[in-house]
């Protein structure tokens, strides 16, 4: 058996095999030096070739464990030139579909596994709170019950049908718990967080995934109350393993157990922070190569016993045979990998998957551009119908980025340094490409570039960080050009509709790129101005990580849509949903807010007494968790509780007709949110507890059934404890989570008998 195994080999390995086993290291390193100096049980950051360098080299060692190879794929293969880069997980999360989050995952397995990649370091499951952190485009958005709905997609998608399944990959829930809830959207600052507000949002898509079988788990870089997530034993032992039960690994982030020494300085050295990160219940030490010596000494001194390395190194070593590394180390297959990476099947999954993320946030009726329609009169089935003659000015600075649009985690992005592997532009379809492919015949397509977001110059301080890492540029916002806004407004007004496409840049987003303000920057915000003056129809579509605030010539301009980082092919889902190709289908895993002030946004806030209003602004989002149009009009009515007197081991199934009123097909998300009218302890208004989706066809409608456990109804009170308090609920059902866009149905939660 695996614990047979496991055993026997503990017992022939040495302190220095173990603590070294508990080792992570960046195969960018020297090799021998990571795999025969420091005896390291798992690299990331490996290109193929180095790869097999590095398990060649394992063969040099006494007990020839195999390493465990990581590596970041998030949106896809991320790193690996050609693979498939799929709109950023945020992008992904507003399509609200686990079964299409299963399927990229199991196409970004497919990938990785053909390139020696045993573990991928996704997904995330932060809770998106103040958006001006940096990497809200890598989760899933503001809602815990949409993060493990989508969460646990994803990881069934990456570890497939078994570990013994060569294509299934080890997934990874991160960043273990509450990273996200950050001061000022400042990246790894600390996390003012209680026990119980942890158990009420940041946990509860974390003990899903543990639950469900998530194999592996990542820390976060915050402290809370004091205490390094590194050794937070409350979280990583209580909780983690003995309130959940998880038997998985769990890795630290990058190089933590080196921060508590040199950067958070709450411990002296690395034998004492290599002790603290043992006894928390740390298996894994990423990139901290200090961890090593450090661990030798801590035993030495005593602050460490042997057998405390051995549970760490029982876990990975278990881990290796399930995944049978022991008899065959998965190295990279280049047969395999010409088949399967960067694949035209994934190619289709991936528009699809671009397709489904955009979202439609305003439209007065002037899309879709060439009128296309369900009935036949040109659009969805035969293509856009051809108006004569139309021109489509495509302005902006993000029109043709096709780093930009494929956001972080792609290599040729902001941390291209990593990998040097950026991805074919020619595998990239930017929004102006896709528009020139895709106009009718007989359309004109015209370009101009109309602005600039930032300027960058070379960092003062140098090139280089001290430890090697290349220094980023220093950013700033670009002044807006009036040559520039002119060259824009001249092809505006010799157009039929302006198409803007404005957003954020990779350098303000990622790991470190928080950004202070949420405006659109540099010249954007003077171009959109410029071009609604002209009386063109101005369409504005946005390429942004996250929700950004928008000026007011955003706001009034006749449509806008949301689309993320849309991957490799976002340009081309752009172009049909503008031209009445495909029907916009997204709906926000996340608020946009009116100001930066008014941070955090999220809809699910508790419920507050009347003086937490701005006096100068609404607190109302700019548009609402949950929000999305579509080409059609859907109506709700007549909704019902089955049975409005249940207890809390029953099932709460809720009713609604949901109709399709306008002259086109839709894609409706049904969402269920759940009103508990008086709590013991203050409590959110309301809470996304279900969805689903139904495709109506013009004129159709659809007796729709949402059910949930009547558990799911619960608070966390003030001792911290989750229950079902029992009294009078609201069963909330409609298109949004905006109060008025939602029909009430009130249930009564009695005690059990
Ligand atoms: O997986 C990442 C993590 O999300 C942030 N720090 C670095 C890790 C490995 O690259």
């Amino acid at each position: 058996s695996v614990d047979d195994r496991v055993a026997h080999l503990l017992a022939l390995m040495t302190p220095q095999e173990k603590a070294g086993q508990m080792l992570q290291l960046d195969a960018r390193g020297d090799l021998e030096d990571v795999v025969l100096a420091h005896h390291a049980g798992s690299v990331l950051h490996a290109s193929p070739e180095r790869l097999v360098a590095a398990h060649g080299l394992t063969a040099r060692t006494r007990l020839r464990i195999p390493l465990l190879v990581g590596e970041d794929c998030i949106h896809g293969h991320s790193f690996f030139e050609g693979a498939t880069i799929f709109p950023t997980q945020l992008g992904m999360a507003a399509s609200w579909d686990a079964d299409l989050l299963a399927r990229v995952a199991r196409a970004t397995a497919v990938e990785a596994s053909a390139t020696g990649i045993h573990w991928t370091f996704s997904p995330v499951l932060c809770i998106a709170r103040d958006l001006r952190w940096g990497r809200v485009n890598e989760t899933f958005g503001e809602d815990p019950f949409l993060i493990g709905e989508l969460a646990s997609a994803m990881v069934r998608g990456y570890q497939g049908e078994g570990l013994d399944d060569a294509t299934a990959v080890l997934a990874c829930a991160k960043h273990f718990a509450g990273y996200s809830e950050t001061q000022g959207g400042r990246d790894a600052s600390e996390a003012d967080l209680s026990r119980r507000k942890l158990r009420s949002w940041f946990l509860p898509p974390f003990e899903r995934v543990a639950r469900e079988g998530c194999r592996t788990f990542m820390l976060g870089y915050q402290t809370t109350d004091g205490v390094p997530i590194t050794v937070n034993s409350w979280l990583l032992d209580e909780v983690l393993r003995g309130e959940w039960g998880y038997t998985g690994v769990l890795v630290t982030d990058w190089d933590n157990v080196g921060r508590m020494v040199w950067e958070q300085r709450v411990q002296p050295d690395h034998a004492h922070a290599a002790a603290a990160a043992v006894l928390a219940g740390n298996d894994l030490v990423m990139t901290t190569p200090g961890f090593f010596a450090g661990a030798l000494e801590a035993i030495d001194r005593g602050m460490l016993a042997e057998k405390d390395l051995d549970r760490a190194v029982a876990r990975i070593l278990a881990l290796k045979f399930e995944l049978g590394l022991f008899e065959d180390p998965r190295l990279p297959e280049r047969e395999r990998q010409r088949a399967v990476v960067g694949s035209a099947e994934h190619a289709r999954l991936n528009l699809e998957a671009a397709r489904r993320s955009l979202v439609l946030l305003a439209n007065d009726g002037t899309l879709p551009l060439a009128g296309g329609s369900a009935d036949g009169a040109g659009g969805t089935a035969a293509g856009p119908a051809a108006e004569d003659g139309r021109t489509v000015a495509v302005v902006g600075p993000l029109a043709d980025d096709a780093q930009t649009q494929l956001g972080d985690w792609a290599g040729s992005s902001g941390q291209a340094d990593w990998l040097p592997n950026g991805q074919p532009r020619a595998m990239i379809t930017t929004v102006l490409d896709g528009l020139r492919a895709t106009v009718p015949a007989g359309w004109r397509v015209t370009e101009a570039r109309g602005a600039e977001i930032l300027s960058l110059t070379p960092d003062p301080e140098g090139a280089l960080f001290p430890d090697g890492q290349p220094r980023p540029p220093v950013v700033a916002p670009a002044e807006p050009d009036d040559a520039l806004i002119a060259e824009a407004v001249a092809a505006a007004r010799e157009a039929d509709y302006v198409v803007a496409v404005v957003g954020d840049r990779i350098e303000l987003v990622g790991e470190g790129r928080s950004t202070a303000t949420l405006e659109l920057l540099g010249g954007q915000a003077a171009l959109l101005e410029a071009l609604a003056a002209t009386g063109t129809p101005l369409v504005v579509v946005l390429l942004a990580s996250k929700p950004l605030v928008l000026p007011p010539a955003a706001h009034g301009a006749a449509a806008l849509v949301w689309a993320a980082n849309p991957g490799m092919a976002g340009g081309q889902a752009v172009a049909e949903l503008l031209l009445g190709l495909a029907e916009p289908s997204g709906r926000l895993p996340v608020s946009f807010p009116r100001h930066v002030g008014q941070q955090p946004t999220y809809y699910n806030q508790i419920r507050g007494q009347h003086g937490s209003r701005y006096a100068d602004l609404t607190q109302t989002p700019a548009f609402a968790f949950g929000h999305g149009l579509s080409y059609s009009t859907v109506a709700y009515r007549d909704p019902a509780v089955a049975d409005a007197g249940l207890t809390s081991a029953d099932t709460l199934r809720v009713e609604v007709t949901v109709a399709n009123t306008g002259s086109r097909p839709v894609r409706e998300t049904v969402q269920l949110y759940i009103r508990d009218e008086v709590t013991s302890a203050s409590w959110t208004d309301r809470e996304l507890k279900a969805f689903r989706q139904v495709e109506l066809a013009p004129g159709e409608e659809r007796r729709v059934v949402l059910e949930l456990p009547v558990a799911d109804c619960s608070i966390v009170d003030a001792e911290g404890v989750r229950r079902v308090e029992p009294g009078e609920f609201e069963a909330l059902v409609g298109p949004s989570s905006r109060p008025d866009s939602l029909l009430p149905v009130p249930f009564t939660v009695r005690t059990a008998d």
